[in-house]
């Protein structure tokens, strides 16, 4: 017999971002950050993992593509903190026992996932994927919490942004102080009605895949940047309680101003890298100025930007200045002639 699962989870965009590790054995990072999970149906990862005693090892397909588990430390990891909290499997409707947690052992687990992100948009999709696997496998060994959280610090083990996908709103992860990093978990700040005007627009300033992954990025600043350790140690705290306190309040000109100025010191700690790292190109710069300009002009904050790991831009705003902001934009950066649009451009790209 075989049991099966399928879940989907969303993305999330950090508004305080999380740059540099304190233990890369545990993934717990030097500072707490926060961040918005993103609801859009085509920014999601949707993962079906199967159980079955005649599966004679644990697999994994990625975008249709099999991937060796074995080698992959951050997977196997995931697997087995997650299979440790297994419990009996019940059958919802019929009460009756398919599993019973000490025969677990006997099973091996064949996982498929694919991400709904067009591929031009290159954000990060690690968030989504290994939020969906942790989730989707805790369903499917009807794993049950040793503390609130615990799901949380698994996911975080897979990849550190994904363990505040597995909450909607905005979410903290707190860095915790425990040396067993049991407290190094996500805690919902506020949830996804709170805000609902709060909209997420994604620019791409750039198809072509990044240079430098964000986990060989974060251990080269943190061996090199003076401005990364200062911003851990002094600046991330009272930024985090500026802006979670402007969320609660939906204060959109302190939560975007927190935002930017976030966004902007990261990158800076990654020119503070030695050697420099460059993830802005000269299309995020203008897209910067655009925005500020949009502001200037309103005379408030009424949009702001933040980055990741790459060119392209995540612009938060509010549901009533969207479409003026898309209309500034597609004036200030007009699609050549001809272009494919952004999802065709993704289209064309997976088929070749
Ligand atoms: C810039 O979570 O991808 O997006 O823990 O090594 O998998 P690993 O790193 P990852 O880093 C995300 C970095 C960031 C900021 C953020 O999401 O907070």
């Amino acid at each position: 017999e075989r049991l099966c699962v399928t879940c989907s989870a969303p993305t999330n965009i950090a508004t305080i971002k999380y740059w540099g590790k304190a233990s890369a054995e545990l993934n717990t990072p030097i500072n707490s950050s926060v961040s918005v999970t993103l609801h859009q149906d085509d920014l999601k990862a949707i993962t079906t993992v199967a159980a079955s005693r005649s599966f004679s090892k644990d697999r994994l397909w990625l975008n249709g593509k099999e991937e060796d588990v074995e080698s992959n430390k951050r997977l196997t990891t995931v697997i087995k903190l997650v299979r440790a909290l297994a419990g009996d499997k019940v059958d919802a409707k019929t009460g009756e026992v398919l599993v019973y947690k000490a025969d677990w052992p006997q099973y091996h687990v064949h996982i498929a996932s694919r991400n709904t992100f067009p591929t031009a948009a290159g954000l990060a999709s690690s968030a989504a994927g290994y939020a969906c696997l942790t989730f989707a496998l805790a369903q499917l060994f009807a794993a049950c919490e040793t503390y609130d959280g615990e799901l949380t610090a698994i996911a975080r083990q897979g990849s550190g942004s994904a363990c505040r996908s597995l909450y909607g709103g905005f979410v903290r992860w707190q860095k915790g102080e425990r040396a067993d990093a049991a407290d190094s978990i996500a805690v919902q700040v506020a949830d996804e009605a709170h805000w609902p005007e709060l909209r997420a627009l994604i620019f791409v300033a750039s198809a072509a895949k990044k240079g430098t992954s964000s986990t060989s990025g974060m251990g080269t600043s943190v061996a090199t940047s003076e401005l990364l350790r200062h911003r851990a140690a002094a600046l991330v705290e009272p930024r985090l309680a500026a802006i979670e306190a402007a969320y609660l309040a939906r204060d959109f000109a302190g939560f975007g101003r927190a935002t930017m100025v976030d966004s902007n010191q990261f990158h800076a700690t990654c020119l503070d890298t030695y050697p420099p790292i460059f993830y802005m190109n000269d299309v995020s710069r203008a897209l910067v100025q655009a925005v500020h300009a949009f502001n200037a002009h309103h005379g408030a904050i009424r949009a702001a930007y933040t980055f990741d790991a790459g060119p392209n831009a995540v612009v938060y705003t509010t549901a009533s200045d969207v479409a003026q902001l898309l209309a500034v934009m597609s004036r200030a950066f007009p699609v050549p002639r001809g272009a494919p649009a952004c999802s065709d451009a993704a289209l064309a790209a997976e088929a070749a």
